[in-house]
Formats: C-alpha cells, structure tokens, sequence
C-alpha cells in the first residue's frame, strides 16, 4: 500500500490573537489599518500546503470572531475546521455555517489555552446532542480527547467517525521522564482507535522539535498545529513556517 502522508491543519487562532491586542474595540475585524488579517493568513497557509484551516471561536470571542470565521467559509479552497463547545449557541452557529469539520473541544474562561481534552465520558449526553444535528447536515465531527481508553471507546461509542488526541500533556513532558510514558499512551490510544475504526488526528503543543517522534505515531491522518507555525510565521514568513513544518511531518516518506 502506498504511503499516505499526514496531513497538516494549521491552527490560525494566535494570528487573530496578535489583531486582537491592538484591535480589541473596533467593530471592523478587516480592513483599513487593521493588521494582521487572520483570513490573509489562511491564505497564504492554504498556498503554501496546508491541508486545512482550524480556528477555534471561543465563547469569550479572545481572538477568532464571528466575521472571520465567516470569511474564511467564503473564501478557503482547503477544508475549514470550526473548532467548538458543546453549547447550543455554537451549534447553531455551526448549522448556519457548515464548516467541512467540526472538532468539539471543551472550554474553560480562565485557561489561556485549551488545557486538556473533553471529557466525553462525563459529558457524553451533551456531545450527543450536538453531534447528532452536526453529523445530520453533512459536517465531519471530531472529538478532542485525551488518549484515554474509556474516552477513545466512548468516542466510537458516539459515533464519532474521528477522534483528535490531546498530544498537550505530552508536549510539556517532552524534556522530562514523563515523555516515554506519554508517548506510549498516545501510541495505544492510535492503535485503539484506529482497531475501533476512527481516524486519528492529534494536536496541540506540538512544534519543530517534537514533530519527529509525533510523526512516528501509527495511523495519523491530520496534525493541528497552531503556536508554533503562527511563531514561525514571524521569523520567517508564513508561507516558509507551514513549507517546513509539513517537511518536518512526512520525512523520508
Ligand atoms: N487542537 C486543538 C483541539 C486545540 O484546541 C488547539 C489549540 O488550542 C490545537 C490543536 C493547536 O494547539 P497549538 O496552538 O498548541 O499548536
């Protein structure tokens, strides 16, 4: 069977982040003076390779807003990735726009980041709820869990065709003990899922130096990479950021 390459969805999130600290009052989130254009961004991204766009609207709107996930609808060639709570109101935002995927992640106002995977076992009657209608118009749902079995098993227990894997705890043992261990439940979890016939994404904390031992985890179809590339981006252009790091993923075939 011919190698299938993992896929790269670039999470622009950190783009709108650097808008939003000048821009935060205005009304227009494009346009005239204001700088950087999150869309611009998912542009250049989409021409230098990405496979998709995830942006994550957040109930507290801190840096992707409404417009911009429209605009990004209307304009990406390349599959856009709405990443959610479980909420009614974010349903129906995500009815009205059918994005071609939606990732259910949980929320927390005071994290600065999302700080771990929903935990659909406790919530499994309110991820239900939504991905029902989800599925219903035609969207890919996703679910962002730990690489926890009883999380992986409920996953397909809900009918959920992907599973997205927390790969954030992982990343910030990466230079202590903890990384094996860490590692080694990420690799179960693939293997689990994947027996379970989901298709495996994974993201979060994930940069330059530890794609190469993320890159080695059995049957990865997609990698959301959000911090890093946006960081990148600044050094070196958006376009070089996102050249490099799908470079990075698929060495050596
Ligand atoms: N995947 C999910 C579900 C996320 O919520 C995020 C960002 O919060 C990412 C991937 C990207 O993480 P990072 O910005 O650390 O690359």
């Amino acid at each position: 069977m011919p190698h299938q390459e993992i896929l790269l969805g670039v999470n622009i999130d950190h783009c709108a982040t650097v808008r939003q600290a000048r821009y935060r009052d205005f009304r227009m989130t494009a346009g005239g003076i204001i700088e950087p254009d999150p869309v611009f961004f998912a542009q250049q991204c989409e021409l230098a390779g990405a496979d998709s766009i995830t942006v994550h609207l957040r109930e507290d709107r801190r840096h992707i807003q409404d417009r911009d996930v429209e605009r990004l609808g209307e304009v990406l060639r390349i599959p856009l990735n709405l990443e959610m709570a479980p909420t009614a109101a974010m349903l129906d935002f995500a009815l009205a726009l059918k994005p071609n995927y939606v990732c259910i992640v949980p929320e927390n106002r005071r994290e600065v980041t999302t700080e771990g995977g929903l935990d659909i076992v406790q919530a499994r009657e309110r991820v239900a709820e939504v991905i029902g209608p989800l599925q219903g118009a035609g969207i890919v749902v996703s679910l962002f869990i730990d690489p926890d079995p009883a999380q992986i098993r409920m996953a397909a227990e809900l009918g959920a065709p992907v599973i997205e894997m927390h790969t954030g705890t992982y990343a910030n043992s990466y230079f202590s003990v903890e990384r094996k261990h860490e590692i080694a439940r990420l690799r179960e979890g693939a293997e689990l899922g994947h027996g379970l016939g989901l298709t495996i994404n994974a993201g979060h904390g994930i940069n330059y130096v530890n794609i190469s031992e993320v890159r080695t985890l059995p049957h990865l179809h997609e990698l959301n990479i959000g911090h890093s590339i946006v960081s990148r981006s600044l050094l070196t252009g958006v376009k070089e950021a996102v050249r490099e790091m799908r470079r990075l993923m698929n060495v050596g075939g």
